[in-house]
């Protein structure tokens, strides 16, 4: 097989590689080999909608067109999967635990970011358990929820608030009654977030491994940070400089999530380990 051949517009093995590097270089993410074929079948529809016969002409595009076309794509290699009150174990112990770490804060505030909120289910899932532990009479003007993603077309979402049938199985009715509006949108039903929730949340365009830490928030010590699902696609030295970044920003005692299986332990001199996915900064 010819590998430059690019003829039948088909990913060939020589632009696997220029856009694997092109994705390294500019959102950390390691795309494997095998998964070339995702790649290929993600980028086809934007070729098609760009009216480009080829991927290697699609590649010269993107390079050209700056950071013009790089949304885009960046929203079509990215991988969205989230859920509301996923991973329920990282849950159960921030119910056990949560309050304890609160009440050793002085000034009651609580600082929470979501780093890789995808398309919002994330930090609404935070808003709403805060909601639940808390009760009634907590002044919710003293947490903030800063929720940031590099894709575009996810942060879009996150931003819209609004939920299908398939997106919402994670919610009780009770709290689909609760914090959130049932509309009909072009015969569909949707459940938006209430305003009660969605104001304890800003969102912003962030890229985790390139973007400036100190730009991200004026927040220097926060008390939670989920990424959660985020670094299974980063390589270990990238894995590495983010987790020391995070250290960086958390409190003392302060929580980092990742997900259920991914492990810090090899970087994890500044974190203690809590339980499968949580660590809290020794
Ligand atoms: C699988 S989702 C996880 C969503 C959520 N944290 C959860 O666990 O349900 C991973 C998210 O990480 C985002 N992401 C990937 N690389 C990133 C980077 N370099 N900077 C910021 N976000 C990134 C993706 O756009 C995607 O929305």
């Amino acid at each position: 097989m010819n590998i430059y051949n690019n003829e039948n517009g088909d990913l060939t093995d020589r632009d696997f590689l220029l856009f694997k590097k092109y994705i390294y270089d500019k959102v950390g993410i390691d795309i494997e080999d095998h998964k070339k074929g995702l790649l290929r079948n993600r980028l086809k529809k934007r070729l098609k909608a760009l009216g480009i016969g080829s991927y290697g002409e699609y590649y010269e595009f993107l390079r050209r067109s700056r950071d013009d076309e790089l949304g885009y794509f960046i929203s079509a290699v990215t991988t969205n999967v989230t859920s509301f009150f996923r991973e329920p174990r990282q849950w159960e112990f921030l119910k056990a635990n949560l309050k304890e770490y609160m009440a050793s804060k002085k000034d009651g505030r609580l600082n929470i970011w979501s780093a890789g909120c995808a398309s919002g289910e994330e930090p609404y899932t935070i808003a709403i358990f805060l909601r639940e532990l808390l009760g009634n009479g907590y002044d919710y003007g003293k947490i903030s929820i800063l929720a940031t993603d590099i894709s575009e077309k996810a942060l879009g979402k996150a931003k819209a608030g609004k939920y299908g049938a398939n997106a919402i199985t994670g919610l009780s009715a009770g709290q689909l009654n609760a914090y959130f509006i049932k509309e009909t949108e072009g015969g569909e039903t949707l459940y938006s977030v209430r305003e009660s929730v969605r104001k304890s949340v800003e969102f912003k365009i962030f890229n985790l491994v390139y973007g400036n830490f100190a730009y991200v928030s004026p927040v220097k010590d926060f008390d939670i940070i989920f990424c959660r699902n985020v670094m299974i696609y980063f390589d270990s030295a990238v894995k590495k400089a983010l987790v020391e970044r995070f250290i960086s920003r958390l409190a003392k005692g302060g929580y980092l999530l990742v997900g259920h299986s991914e492990s810090l332990i090899e970087f994890g001199g500044g974190l203690d380990s809590r339980q499968y996915g949580v660590y809290s900064k020794k």
